[in-house]
């Protein structure tokens, strides 16, 4: 028996409608799911999750609760994900995994005791996130308002502080502990993700569709918006020299 869910989600789908096309229209209703799904296949190991992904992306028509489905059903196992898992002693790094023949990028990130990332967008593709060790806190922001920083430069009186109007306002914040999966697209904000612990690092496992390479970074007090490249510190197991 179908799904009343599956059958929701695939209604949206165009039978001329390519994937990508899609993948952005679903974006506008797709708000994540938190249990796996009754019918959905079972995820036992790493290599299943990426083939099933592949196979959930082979068509032009990707159900994107599967994707979420196939993200929560997978339980985190060290021994499958840690050659993938490099630190940088600074920064977050980003690892790839699988770059899902162009349709999907799957990577790991790793965090350092309280490494955080800047607030930022994801260039109109979903997200999903999936703890694999540690904890991560995830806050989310509401996007800025058509101005910018520079717009309201010239109202500051000398020698006051100003609060910019466009500051982002937080919109919500919750930490994710082992397995947990987190799904976040432009229309449901901005976000942050922080490793809370300053003694424990946190490992995570992203899913991105379509994959992107350039996103943007915002300031938190003035909402300015900053273009930014993202790269991979590493891919299939081996560092990326830059
Ligand atoms: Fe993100």
């Amino acid at each position: 028996m179908v799904h009343q869910s599956f059958k929701m989600a695939l209604s949206k789908i165009d039978m001329e409608m390519d994937q990508e096309k899609y993948l952005r229209e679903v974006t506008r209703h797709f708000r994540g799911i938190e249990k796996p799904l009754k019918y959905g296949p079972v995820i036992e190991t790493l290599n299943d999750l990426v083939a099933a992904l592949h196979q959930e992306f082979a068509t032009n028509y990707v159900n994107i609760e599967m994707v979420n489905h196939i993200m929560l059903s997978y339980k985190s196992n060290p021994k499958e994900w840690k050659k993938f898992a490099k630190f940088d002693r600074y920064k977050y790094t980003r690892n790839l995994v699988d770059a899902g023949n162009g349709k999907f990028n799957l990577m790991i990130l790793c965090w350092g005791e309280g490494h955080g990332s800047t607030i930022h967008d994801h260039s109109d593709s979903h997200c999903f996130m999936k703890m694999l060790k540690g904890e991560l806190t995830e806050t989310r922001f509401t996007w800025p308002e058509n101005t910018t920083a520079e717009d309201h430069l010239d109202t500051i009186p000398e020698g006051e502080e100003f609060e910019y109007h466009d500051a982002l306002q937080v919109i919500g914040q919750r930490t994710m502990g082992l397995n947990d999966v987190a799904y976040i697209n432009d229309n449901l904000g901005l976000h942050r993700v922080e490793n809370p612990s300053h003694s424990d690092t946190a490992i995570s496992l992203h899913l991105y569709c379509p994959p992107f390479d350039t996103c943007s970074m915002f300031e938190k007090t003035t909402g300015k918006r900053l273009k930014c490249n993202v790269t991979f510190w590493s891919k299939y197991g081996q560092k990326v020299e830059h």
